[in-house]
């Protein structure tokens, strides 16, 4: 239990004593939980000092933005998380599609650093992970492993990215300015959907005892950080675009898993609002959809598992949305052909068709399949469907270039851009979309047993009790027993004092 993040007590007091020495040095003052999940919380004499602080070096007050309510200038806070509304002259459909902006967080510019934060933190405050001595290994399909090695980087200590080697140009360029050292980047084979390839990785690292892997396919912390932080910020962005107009819905949460982290906030919303919970996968690797496998460029959203930490039997839709709709879209919403395309024959307004760039691969995935929610559900304009834009399509600027060339023969014009519209958005419809039965859920569920049980050693007890929603809801009084200790290390490590704070 204590590999999937569990403790709620010190573990070993050597190292959580070394720990807070290792914090005071650097000067790192710990962010709870709580903070993250409402930085109106968070002391104003942070606030103002990070007026000053660039949101993308590796100062430890940075630890205090790694929440979803960042305001454009990602210097100040705002009290509603950043987002983009998709209006129905883009969708299609009636419902009200919003994205929550992953982009304004910071060092990584993307809320996978927000995860990272939550599989470290329970781990250095039980004393299970000591920043002088030990490696931090951060397993990951893209952002996470960026997010973790921005984080190490703060505690002082080496991170090392685990990722497969045909992620974005992008995204290992700022792994080469980040890591302390060349080697501490390991690139495995495959694409996206290779994730079983990283996990033998972390299976040969773990062998040594200096490393410490955090994966976050089965750290409950990630599950929690989501819940408690992604869930709250999205229900307060539902609450703040729909106080004019009563009678609207949280009809539906989107989220792609690669984790399945984001997901937990699902069971957040649902549990407040009714909300459904929808898993979306790339339909080139149709796991939940199909027990399916292949390749696909949906990055971010690695395939052919289940992860640990995703509430099966708590999801009530899967989509599959296509690479290439995801990949011919990004150079539509992201070329002056496209855009000209966009104002000038679809009257979009100029300012959503600018910040259309916030949106990544992905989060072109978590439109696509609210729009074929929507339509699977008939639903109306007081239906809210929420999801998030992970990362902007800055990661992916150099994919933008290879799918001119390999869909568009190296010339995106004013045809390309209306196929690319009619084809990948307007034909958006309820194929590769399953509403999933109680037997749905446990043919899902039970894939799962052949990465955990078979080949990662999970007790079938354990496994087995993820059925189960009040396992789920139990792992809550986790998050309010961390945030005493965070706050405890903070007060022995001393180093708000230090920080004049
Ligand atoms: C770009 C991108 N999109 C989506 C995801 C999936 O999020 P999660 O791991 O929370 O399921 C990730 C995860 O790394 C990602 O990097």
């Amino acid at each position: 239990m204590a590999r999937l993040g569990l403790e709620r007590n010190v573990v070993d007091q050597r190292v959580l004593d070394r720990t807070i020495t290792r914090l005071a040095e650097e000067s790192v003052l710990l962010p709870t939980l709580g903070q993250l999940a409402d930085p109106a919380t968070i002391p104003a004499g942070v606030r103002q000092r990070l007026v000053d602080i660039d949101p993308d070096v590796a100062n430890p007050l940075n630890l205090y933005r790694v929440h979803w309510f960042n305001d454009a200038a990602r210097r100040g806070f705002t009290d509603v998380p950043a987002y983009v509304e998709l209006p129905s002259e883009l969708t299609g459909v009636k419902a009200r599609i919003v994205l929550a902006l992953g982009n304004r967080f910071p060092m990584i510019r993307a809320h996978k650093v927000l995860a990272a934060y939550g599989c470290l933190v329970p781990r250095l405050v039980t004393g299970q992970f000591d920043p002088g001595h030990h490696k931090a290994v951060w397993p990951s399909t893209g952002n996470y492993c960026r997010g973790g090695v921005a984080i190490s980087r703060i505690l002082g200590c080496r991170g090392v990215a685990v990722l497969p080697e045909n992620m974005s140009r992008e995204r290992f360029d700022w792994l080469d300015q980040w890591v302390i050292d060349r080697s501490d980047v390991i690139k495995t084979p495959g694409s996206e959907s290779n994730v079983k390839e990283i996990y033998d990785e972390c299976a040969r690292l773990d062998r040594d005892a200096d490393n410490i892997i955090f994966n976050q396919f089965c750290e409950f912390g990630n599950y929690l950080v989501h819940r408690s932080c992604t869930g709250a910020a999205l229900d307060k962005l539902f609450e703040a675009i729909t106080r004019d107009r009563p009678g609207s819905k949280l009809a539906a949460f989107v989220s792609a898993s690669g984790s399945s982290g984001t997901l937990a906030a699902g069971d957040h919303l649902k549990e407040r609002r009714g909300t459904k919970i929808v898993a979306v996968e790339a339909s080139e690797c149709p796991t939940l959809l199909e027990n399916g496998f292949g390749e696909h460029n949906i990055q971010g959203i690695g395939d052919k598992h289940v992860p640990y930490i995703h509430n099966v039997m708590n999801t009530d839709l899967v989509a599959g949305v296509s690479d290439t709709d995801t990949d011919r879209l990004i150079v539509l919403f992201n070329t002056e052909v496209g855009r000209t395309y966009l104002v000038e024959r679809r009257g979009l307004d100029p300012q959503l068709v600018a910040d259309l760039s916030n949106l990544g691969l992905s989060s072109l995935c978590n439109m696509l399949a609210a729009i074929k929610t929507a339509k699977y559900f008939d639903m109306g304009p007081d239906d809210v469907i929420v999801t998030v834009a992970t990362d902007g399509a800055d990661m992916y600027l150099s994919e933008i270039d290879k799918v001119v060339k390999r869909d568009f023969g190296n010339r995106f014009d004013t045809v390309a851009a209306g196929e690319t519209w009619g084809r990948s958005l307007a034909a958006a419809s309820t194929s590769d979309l399953i509403e999933m039965t109680h037997v749905d859920r446990k043919r899902v569920f039970n894939l799962g047993y052949f990465t955990w049980v078979e080949q990662q050693g999970v007790a079938i007890e354990d496994f087995k009790a993820r059925m189960k929603q009040s396992f789920w809801d139990g792992l809550l009084d986790l998050v309010p027993a961390w945030d005493d200790m965070i706050a405890a290390v903070n007060a022995k490590s001393g180093a708000a004092a230090k920080l004049g704070l």
